[in-house]
């Protein structure tokens, strides 16, 4: 029977990682799937990080089941810095650890296509993953394009796909740092997008996944609050993987925000059952380690120092590309407005081969490029073969 089963293409963007690292060239540059990387082209454990699995060696008396909500402790621990002060906005939020910001994602649609959703509104481009999970639910997909050419948000999209949308049905945000644009909502745009959604009966989900990493942790917050204090009820769907540095350990959560604390028992009850049925449990070591990061002070002061390094070094990087301006056929100003990991290049199918074979830079076929894969031992490579592919 399985022999009907179509061969799958592989992902393409979890397939650059092998190619990148079969290939022998030296000055290879890899700007293909979203991981952080330092000045010298590393990614290295958070010293945050090493400290809490150091503590959580000596310390852990257990590995015992805990249930499909995971460590609550990391859920909560890492509400205020979402949420805000009144971080369960008078005990109307509330969550569950998932594995990873993928897992939180799936979960959230599962729930809300539980609770009467068919139809899912996003703005394109969009993580590949995004579409991948709703195809596989068989959610409908109504897109709208998520960006103007200069490189700003396109409010209008999203405020006409907000009005459009109906009951049972969802509109999907991106908190911060834009995946694969880099190109997010002004804070004025936010209000705008708040107050549509407090008139509109569709479900807002939102997906958080770079939290800290485009203009701080704060600042990074502002849409989702913003959504948040104007709408009934809400998922936010949240990763750890970036901002603390946890990519294989898959940490993430899935939170959950109600009219009235007491609408949120029946709500939580449903998404233990789908992660039972799914993954039974998260894994816990990551959400363990950053559970010990969060209540120990000098680790959140390393961590959050960690946090500010790696936005300032990709501030830079984006400084540096927005300087060069034109480039061949690019205008690479509008990047230095963008934030986060990522910034789409305008580039065909062929100027992205060619970058491949003549340069040995790797980027994703949509000419999404990791902007933390450059530095400045690179950066001039980059924009020299940038300048030639597209002249
Ligand atoms: C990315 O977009 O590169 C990351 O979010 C990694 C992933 O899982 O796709």
């Amino acid at each position: 029977m399985l022999e009907k089963l179509q061969p799958q293409s592989p992902d393409a963007l979890l397939a650059l990682i092998k190619l990148y690292a079969a290939d022998e060239r030296a000055d290879k540059i890899d700007l293909g799937v979203g991981v952080y990387r330092t000045g010298q082209g590393d990614t290295p454990v958070f010293a945050a990080i090493k400290a809490a699995e150091a503590r959580l060696v000596e310390e852990q008396d257990s590995k015992s089941y805990l249930g499909p909500e995971g460590d609550l402790g990391f859920v909560h621990a890492l509400m205020p810095y979402i949420f805000g002060k009144d971080a369960t906005m008078g005990g109307r939020i509330e969550g569950m650890q998932t594995p990873g910001g993928t897992g939180a994602v799936r979960l959230a649609v599962a729930v809300a296509q539980k609770a009467g959703v068919k139809t899912i509104h996003m703005g394109v481009p969009s993580w590949p993953n995004h579409a991948q999970i709703f195809s596989d639910v068989a959610l409908e997909v109504r897109t709208f394009e998520h960006a103007n050419e200069d490189g700003t948000a396109n409010l209008e999209n999203v405020l006409g796909a907000i009005r459009t949308a109906q009951e049972n049905e969802a509109v999907l945000l991106h908190g911060c740092c834009h995946n694969p644009t880099g190109i997010d909502y002004t804070d004025e745009q936010w209000d705008q997008i708040a107050e549509a959604l407090s008139q509109s009966k569709a479900l807002a989900i939102l997906d958080i996944a770079y939290q800290g990493l485009g203009r701080g942790l704060e600042q990074d917050a502002y849409g989702i609050r913003k959504v948040l204090a104007a709408v009934p009820e809400a998922l936010i769907a949240y990763s750890c993987d970036k901002n603390f540095g946890m990519y294989r350990d898959r940490v993430g959560a899935l939170y959950v925000m109600m009219k009235d604390s007491s609408l949120l028992d029946p709500v939580l009850s449903n998404l233990n059952a789908l992660a039972r049925a799914s993954w039974s449990m998260p894994p816990d070591h990551g959400g363990a380690a950053v559970r010990v990061v969060l209540r120990d002070d000098a680790m959140t002061a390393l961590w959050l120092d960690e946090l500010e390094t790696m936005r300032t070094r990709m501030r830079q990087v984006r400084d540096h590309l927005a300087v060069a301006g034109d480039v061949g056929t690019l205008d690479l100003r509008p990047l230095g407005q963008q934030n986060g990991l990522f910034a789409v290049l305008p580039l065909n199918k062929d100027q992205i081969q060619r970058l491949r074979d003549e340069h040995a830079i790797y980027m994703a076929g949509s000419g999404r490029i990791n902007i933390a894969g450059l530095h400045m031992g690179n950066i001039e490579k980059f924009i020299g073969a940038l300048e030639e592919v597209t002249s």
